[in-house]
């Protein structure tokens, strides 16, 4: 594995393989299994595998925990290396955003609710630094986890808008054996509130199998998840969502893919985790009628 810390180098070393197909995984880093997940993803279906490591610090809003969040590039390498990445780029702040920068990319509306409405500003940061990404790597594949479902729909929105000439790869959710999502913040949790944690996947599970018993009412999911939640000491819900995907319209009636997200806090630790459902369109037309 290469490591690369300049754009002038990543452009160089990527030449003499461009007539392979490119595949491309975006991390912030501090790796674990999720994100390993994706390489493996990368390796099946591309020729080269490039992975970035930046903590973006224009995705965090002032009060979130940019200079908190974990970092270890060594141990990071060795897990890339192992995993199989071919090119490892890690550029320094200055380096993605040199002094002047004045370019922004916003994506409408689909950033406004979930974590948009309560992370201002976030996925500007986010469309920004993945459109510079591109550019700089010009991958045929960038693949992307299902545990940021809404920061999925944005990216592929954001290269279906601006004609990027990427294909976008959703990867499932990676869990613990207990059913918590892999997320770098987990290391931020308590012996109690790891264990209180086991609610975010619970909760959706619940109204999974709500939903299998045939429970197509929207409010009624959301309360099954909201009940259960509230019922945990430690627990602070930031947004319980019941919205069709990718376009993230409030619905009242389950059909077609839905996904149910939720964000919450433990102390100073904001979890996410969703879940996607699939309505058959008959089955909801026949609860309207
Ligand atoms: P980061 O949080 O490091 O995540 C990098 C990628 O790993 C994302 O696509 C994310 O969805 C995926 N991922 C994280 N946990 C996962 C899990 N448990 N299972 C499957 N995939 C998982 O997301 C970002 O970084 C940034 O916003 C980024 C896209 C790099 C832009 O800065």
């Amino acid at each position: 594995m290469k490591t690369i810390f300049t754009v002038k180098e990543l452009r160089e070393a990527l030449k003499p393989v461009r007539s392979q197909t490119v595949g491309f995984v975006p991390t912030m880093g501090y790796l674990h299994e999720g994100h390993l997940s994706l390489v493996k993803r990368a390796k099946e279906t591309a020729d080269v595998v490039v992975m970035s490591i930046f903590v973006n610090p224009i995705q965090f809003s002032p009060n979130e925990d940019l200079s908190h969040y974990p970092r270890d590039l060594e141990r990071d390498s060795l897990l890339a290396s192992k995993a199989g990445v071919d090119f490892l780029f890690v550029p320094t702040v200055e380096e993605m955003y040199p002094a002047g920068s004045k370019t922004m990319v916003t994506v409408k509306e689909i950033t406004e609710s979930l974590c948009g409405a309560s992370r201002p500003g976030h996925f500007d940061g986010v469309a920004t630094v993945v459109t510079k990404l591109f550019n700089m790597v010009q991958p045929d594949y960038a693949f992307f986890g299902m545990k940021d479902a809404q920061q999925v729909a944005v990216i592929q929105q954001m290269t279906k808008d601006l004609n990027i000439p990427v294909e976008i790869i959703p990867c499932e959710i990676v869990r613990e054996e207990d059913g918590l999502a892999l997320s770098s913040r987990n290391v931020y949790l308590s012996e109690e509130e790891r264990r209180q944690a086991l609610v975010l996947s619970h909760s959706l599970q619940e109204a999974k199998a709500a939903f299998s018993r045939g429970e197509k009412d929207a409010a009624v999911l959301r309360r099954i998840i909201e009940n259960t939640i509230s019922e945990t000491l430690l627990a602070d819900i930031d947004y319980i969502e019941v919205r069709s995907y990718p376009a993230l319209e409030e619905i009242q009636t389950l059909t077609g893919d839905v996904l149910i997200a939720l964000a919450v806090r433990f102390g100073r630790t904001r979890l996410i985790d969703n879940i996607i459902l699939t309505a058959s369109q008959e089955e909801a037309l026949c609860s309207v009628r």
